[in-house]
């Protein structure tokens, strides 16, 4: 079971199980909103958690009812374009989890709209609860996604399903989120969380070497042409031979044991 700390942080809560660490979104009262604070908050967080060694991966959340309703459109309504541009808005404190070298796993349930469906889409893969919505619906604000919603949510999904999320603000539930590819995939609710877990805690038990590479290959597919990025994937998988975890793993396939993967 997770073990719940005092939490340093205003609008997140910091848990642990074992390896994996759970961050989840704390602002009830505004559905999770994405205040400048919170996302403040949220870098914060994910520095610590990438400089401590004892964090193999880790889950993203929010309640079982909202993941986020996106960006706080009460804190960012009144922003002028001076403020927008002079304080990096968006681009300052939204991007962390992009770079984040561990895996981050997305756990949604219920509303993932606007800044929260393109923060759960900066993640490395989402699972759903049956109750989760996803919508990019800033259109109705008279505005359009900021960070990176007509981008991730294009190469998700396709551009026809994209344009009309984004250009009518339709929302898709979790049964359409898997079939287009948005989601990896969707579980009850009530086992969201022991799943998201269970999937970082598989993960943990594997070499980090491997695994932090593996993530890197298949983001460099988002960024490059094939012939590249298979070039790339060889030359990563070759280095792979250089490990100790390497050798450990075929030869505890060969012994028929359990490899023990130190990270070397
Ligand atoms: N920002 C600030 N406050 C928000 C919020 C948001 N994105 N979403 C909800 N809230 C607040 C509401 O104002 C309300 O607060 P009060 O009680 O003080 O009035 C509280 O959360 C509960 O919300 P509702 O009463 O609206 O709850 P509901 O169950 O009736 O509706 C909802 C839920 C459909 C998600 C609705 O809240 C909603 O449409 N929210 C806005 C969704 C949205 O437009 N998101 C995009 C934001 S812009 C963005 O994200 C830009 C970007 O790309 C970076």
């Amino acid at each position: 079971m997770p073990e719940t700390a005092p939490s340093p942080y205003e609008t997140l809560l910091l848990d642990r199980d074992e390896a994996v660490a759970i961050v989840r979104l704390n602002r009830p009262d505004a559905l999770n909103a994405l205040s400048d604070r919170l996302m403040d908050e949220m870098t914060a967080c994910l520095d610590a958690l990438e400089a401590d060694p004892s964090v193999r991966a880790i889950v993203i959340t929010g309640s079982d009812k909202v993941f986020a309703a996106g960006a706080d459109i009460k804190e960012m309504g009144p922003k002028t374009y001076a403020e927008a541009f002079t304080q990096d808005f968006l681009t300052r404190n939204w991007e962390r989890v992009t770079r984040c070298r561990k895996p981050v796993i997305a756990a949604v349930a219920g509303h993932c709209l606007g800044g929260g469906c393109e923060l759960a889409m900066m993640c490395d893969f989402i699972i759903a609860g049956d109750n989760a919505q996803f919508g990019q619906p800033e259109i109705n604000l008279g505005i359009t996604p900021g960070v990176g919603g007509t981008q991730r949510l294009t190469r998700f999904v396709g551009k026809s399903k994209a344009m009309e999320m984004v250009l009518t603000g339709r929302r898709i539930d979790a049964v359409e989120a898997e079939r287009c590819g948005l989601v990896s995939r969707v579980v009850p609710v009530a086992e969201l969380m022991g799943e998201a877990i269970k999937a970082g805690k598989k993960i943990a038990s594997l070499s980090p070497l491997s695994v932090m590479m593996a993530k890197e290959m298949v983001n460099v597919a988002y960024e490059t042409t094939l012939a590249e990025g298979v070039r790339y994937e060889r030359r990563q998988f070759q280095s792979l031979f250089a490990f100790d975890d390497q050798k450990e793993g075929m030869t505890a396939f060969v012994e028929k044991r359990k490899p023990t993967f130190k990270g070397t």
